[in-house]
C-alpha cells in the first residue's frame, strides 16, 4: 500500500536547493502538517519530516526534492518527545531504515495521535475556508473533536488490505514515495481475522498485488489492479458514521434523496431505515459492480421496507449525473431534500458544489476522508449559500495520518 502525501501543505512551499536526496539534517521538529508529516526548518528551507514529533530534535535523512517540496524521514531520534512509544510493528520500527508506508503514526501514542489528527482538522479548516473550528458551536451547541473509536490500542482494526508482491514472491508494503517492496510477515493494524501471517508464507510469484478482504467473516483474495467495490476498511467504521448521522438528521418522510458516491448504498440503506417513507431515493457511482449490487439488495430491502419509494440508480460519474438532471428538469422541478456525498480523497469540486445548489440539495452530508479537500469544499459550499450545522471527526485510520470527518450542511436557502 503506498502512502499518499501528495496533498501536504507542503505543495505550497518553493526551495533552494542547497541540500541534496540522502543528506543528514539535525533539525528541531514543530508542527504537525496534513499528510503524516512534521514541519522542521534547515536554515531557510522549510522540510517535512516523517516518524518524527513536534518538539523532538531528530537526525533525519532527506528523501525527496523536487520544485517545491522537501521531504525526509527520521533516522536517529536524538532529544525524544514524551508522547514516543516503541511501535508494536518491527517495520516502523525506529531500528528499521526503511520503513513501511502504511503506517506514519505508531512511533507515537495513540491518545496524542488523535490530538494532532484534530489539530490537523483545524488547521486545515482555518488555512482553506478562513473558519475557525476552535470557536465553532454545532445546532445543538456541541463543540468541535475528534472522536477515537474502538478498538482503543488502534491495532487489529483493519478488515481490507492491499499488498504488492516482491521478486521473490513474497507479500509487501511500499515504503512512502518509494517503489521497493518492504517484505512483511504480518500486519499489526489488520484485522486477525484477515490471516496476514498465514497469507505472508505463501508464494505468490506470477502476481503484482494481493488483496485480502473481510466479507462475511471469510477472507476473499483478489489480484486485480483495478479499484473494485469499496467498503469501508475499519471494522468500526460503518457504525460509527451511521450513528452520528442518526443522531444528527431528521428525514422527513416525503424527502427526495441523494446518495453520491454512494458505493453498494450504505448511506442509502441507512436513511431508508431511518425514514422508511421518504419519497425518492437515487443512487449513483461509477463502479458498475456496485451499483449491480446494490440494485438486487434494494430490490429485497424496499419490498420489505416501503415499495413506494421511487428508487433509481446510475452507474456514471457524479458530475455527469448532475449535468443532466439539471439539463433535463426545469427549475421548479429541481429540488433534492437530502443529498450524502462520500467521494474518494480528492473531495468535491467547485462544478459539483455548483450543481448540489442548483438542484436545491437543501440538506448536505459530506462524509470524507480528507480534511483538506472538505476545508477546500467547505469554502466553495459557504460561496453557495450553505452553513456548517455539525462536524466530527473519528479517528478511523489509527496509526496512519487519515482522518475521516462528518459534515453537515444547511442551505440559507429554504
Ligand atoms: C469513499 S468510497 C464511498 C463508498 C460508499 N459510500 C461506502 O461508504 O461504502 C467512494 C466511492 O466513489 C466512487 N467514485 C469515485 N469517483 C467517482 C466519480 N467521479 N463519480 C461517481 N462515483 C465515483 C467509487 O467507486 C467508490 O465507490
Amino acid at each position: 500500500m503506498k502512502s499518499d502525501a501528495q496533498n501536504t501543505d507542503a505543495e505550497s512551499v518553493r526551495i533552494e536547493k542547497k541540500l541534496s536526496v540522502g543528506d543528514v539534517v539535525e533539525i528541531e521538529i514543530k508542527d504537525v502538517a496534513h499528510g503524516g508529516h512534521f514541519v522542521a526548518h534547515h536554515g531557510k528551507q522549510v522540510i517535512f519530516v516523517r516518524h518524527a514529533i513536534t518538539g523532538e530534535k531528530v537526525k533525519a535523512i532527506i528523501t525527496r526534492i523536487n520544485n517545491k517540496i522537501m521531504l525526509a524521514d527520521t533516522i536517529e531520534v536524538l532529544q525524544p518527545s514524551k508522547y514516543r512509544v516503541t511501535p508494536s510493528c518491527e517495520y516502523v520500527s525506529d531500528q528499521q531504515k526503511i520503513k513501511c508506508g502504511g503506517c506514519d503514526f505508531q512511533h507515537i501514542n495513540i491518545e496524542y495521535q488523535r490530538e494532532l489528527k484534530e489539530k490537523i482538522v483545524i488547521d486545515q479548516f482555518y488555512r482553506l475556508a478562513k473558519f475557525d473550528l476552535r470557536k465553532f458551536k454545532s445546532i445543538d451547541s456541541e463543540d468541535f473533536h475528534l472522536k477515537s473509536v474502538a478498538p482503543a490500542t488502534g491495532l487489529g482494526w483493519r478488515t481490507r488490505m492491499n499488498f504488492a508482491v516482491s521478486k521473490s514472491g513474497k507479500m509487501g508494503m511500499f515504503p512512502h514515495h518509494s517503489n521497493e517492496i518492504l517484505e512483511i510477515k504480518d500486519c499489526q493494524i489488520a484485522d486477525s481475522r484477515l490471516n496476514v501471517s498465514k497469507f505472508a508464507t505463501q508464494n505468490w510469484n506470477g502476481k503484482t498485488k494481493v488483496s485480502l478482504e473481510l466479507f462475511a467473516e471469510q477472507v476473499q483474495i483478489t489480484h486485480a489492479d483495478v479499484p473494485g467495490v469499496f467498503w469501508q476498511s475499519h471494522i468500526n467504521a460503518q457504525e460509527t458514521l451511521t450513528d452520528y448521522i442518526g443522531e444528527k438528521l431528521i428525514v422527513k418522510p416525503a424527502a427526495k434523496v441523494l446518495d453520491l458516491y454512494s458505493g453498494l448504498g450504505v448511506f442509502g440503506q441507512f436513511i431508508l431505515k431511518l425514514q422508511p417513507n421518504i419519497a425518492a431515493l437515487t443512487l449513483v457511482d461509477t463502479n458498475v459492480e456496485s451499483i449491480k449490487i446494490a440494485k438486487s439488495e434494494f430490490a429485497s430491502l424496499l419490498k420489505q421496507i416501503n415499495p413506494a419509494v421511487k428508487f433509481n440508480t446510475s452507474a456514471s460519474e457524479v458530475l455527469k449525473y448532475l449535468r443532466s438532471e439539471v439539463q433535463s428538469k426545469k427549475s421548479q422541478e429541481r429540488t433534492w431534500d437530502l443529498a450524502i456525498v462520500d467521494p474518494p480523497r480528492s473531495g468535491l469540486n467547485s462544478q459539483i458544489i455548483d450543481l448540489l445548489a442548483q438542484l436545491k440539495v437543501s440538506e448536505l452530508v459530506y462524509i470524507s476522508c480528507d480534511p483538506a479537500s472538505l476545508a477546500r469544499d467547505f469554502a466553495a459550499l459557504q460561496s453557495k449559500n450553505y452553513h456548517l450545522n455539525h462536524i466530527r471527526s473519528f479517528d478511523l485510520f489509527p496509526m496512519t495520518q487519515h482522518i475521516e470527518t462528518v459534515a453537515i450542511f444547511g442551505s440559507g436557502v429554504e
